[in-house]
């Protein structure tokens, strides 16, 4: 077996500033736990060796984007970077609109406000959790639509974020425009393990919903990454750019939203672009009494002049292979051990399958947080459970899959980290025998994931 095999990701980078990864032991986790309530969110970032919990606002900033805050023009109203930010968005979008928001959530909540009434059903291949949620804040009831492939996790099919066209159809059939608002369509599909959705499916369901007089809005966090599936998989788009496979989804839909902390490489930013002005209007009438005024958007001006560089090196082909290779390269070292993932590997983490993975405990042992809370024990290792809790029985159309994710940080760990990180997971997965499940002991009305609280069953 020679050194690159796995192939090894090679980081199209070099570092300029470190930061110390914190070391504690065994005794200062377990100690950690019993205070945490076995929630890891409740952890102190001193207590996690490598943190997997989210790829959200957690990424590196290049000296080009550092740089660029230090042009920050800090003016309330006509800020230039907003402009810059604008023609940005407007250069990779063509939605000739832009609102911008301190993240994802915010754009969401603008957007839901504003178009979703009580009463309402708003589809998508898979809500995230805040999408859903904010869904249901205004009223509405969120439908997942994705094909049955994605509630399969053995299967290599390579868009398995596609949206069930023909079940679109039928929805929309039954329930009209009077009751569906707008059609989401989420790339990469997060919660479904962050796999990607095809153009030639995202063309059908646009054409399924405009004929029912339905806008479509993407959810486009990650749509670098899907871009990048999409030209490596898709028939007759290899010899695409990156930017040129967006503006083929873009060109189709009537809007988006954007957390600009996952493909924007920002910690903090996202924004909302759409076609039509009137709705543009109102969104920012939203904006106003929010977030901010429409030329920052809740956001210092510095971020927006970080975000515009940020988007841009987000669709650099060399920095999407090696971030996709990353995500390869540690799923190729837990094959190796025989360790159960949702195939294939996504584009921004690694989702264990928690079923395959804890056959013994049963939905009400809480098996994928009983996972994640051993991955911590073992080696540090902070990731999240995205199954049974994050989405309760009920809130979602069809059970969700039982997942533990591996959220890899853009631009931060190197390949030796997810080495570590496949020992650890390694090292659980073969003491899963021994592995007890949880009770919670505190659940919160509302996003129970963030801040519930739980205790080992005993034997
Ligand atoms: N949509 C998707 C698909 C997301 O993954 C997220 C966030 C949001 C919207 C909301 O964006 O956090 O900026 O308000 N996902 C993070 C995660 C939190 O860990 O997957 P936000």
């Amino acid at each position: 077996m020679s050194a690159s095999d796995p192939p090894l990701p090679f980081e199209p980078f070099k570092t300029k500033v470190v930061e110390r990864i914190p070391n504690p032991t065994r005794r200062q986790r377990e100690a950690a736990l019993e205070r945490a309530g076995f929630n890891l969110f409740s952890l102190k970032s001193d207590e996690v060796r490598i943190d997997l919990l989210t790829d959200s606002g957690t990424g590196a900033m290049s000296d080009r984007q550092w740089g660029a805050m230090m042009v920050g023009d800090e003016t309330y109203a006509g800020s230039r970077n907003f402009a810059h930010f604008e023609a940005k968005v407007h250069d990779i979008t063509g939605f000739p609109y832009i609102v911008p928001a301190h993240q994802g959530r915010a754009a969401e909540h603008l957007l839901f406000s504003t178009l979703v009434h009580p009463g309402q059903i708003v589809p998508n291949n898979m809500h995230f959790d805040t999408t859903q949620a904010h869904v249901v804040h205004a009223g509405g009831t969120a439908v997942n639509l994705a094909g049955a492939e994605a509630y399969d996790a053995v299967s290599d099919y390579p868009f398995k974020g596609n949206v069930d066209t023909v079940a679109l159809e039928k929805l929309l059939t039954v329930e009209g425009k009077e009751r569906v608002p707008l059609v989401m369509v989420t790339i990469t599909n997060n919660t479904g393990g962050g796999q990607p959705v095809s153009l030639s499916n995202f063309t059908e369901t646009v054409h399924v919903a405009h004929s029912h007089g339905i806008p479509v809005y993407v959810d486009m966090c990650r749509w670098a990454e899907n871009a990048y599936f999409v030209r490596e998989r898709e028939p007759g788009m290899g010899s695409k750019t990156i930017a040129e496979v967006g503006r083929s989804f873009f060109d189709l839909a009537d809007g988006a939203t954007m957390s600009a902390k996952k493909d924007g490489l920002v910690n903090i930013g996202g924004f909302v672009a759409v076609r039509d002005a009137e709705l543009a209007e109102r969104l920012k009438a939203g904006l106003i009494l929010f977030e901010g005024f429409p030329t920052y958007g809740g956001l210092a001006r510095r971020d927006l002049e970080a975000m515009t560089v940020g988007l841009e090196e987000g669709m650099d082909l060399e920095y999407l292979e090696y971030r996709i290779g990353q995500i390869r390269y540690l799923g190729a070292l837990l094959d190796r051990k025989g360790v159960p993932f949702l195939h294939p590997p996504g584009g921004h983490a690694i989702y264990l399958d928690v079923d395959r993975f804890l056959p013994h405990l049963k939905e009400e042992d809480l098996p994928g947080q009983a996972l994640s809370v051993e991955l911590y024990r073992e080696g540090g290792v902070r990731t999240v459970e995205v199954g049974s809790i994050m989405f309760p029985a009920g809130s979602q159309t069809q059970r969700p899959l039982e997942l533990v994710r591996l959220a890899i940080p853009r631009r931060v760990y190197s390949a030796s980290h997810l080495a570590y990180v496949a020992d650890v997971v390694g090292r659980v997965y073969d003491r899963r025998a021994s592995i007890r499940g949880l009770t919670m002991t505190y659940r919160p009305e509302r996003l129970p994931h963030f801040t519930a609280r739980y205790a080992p069953k005993k034997a």
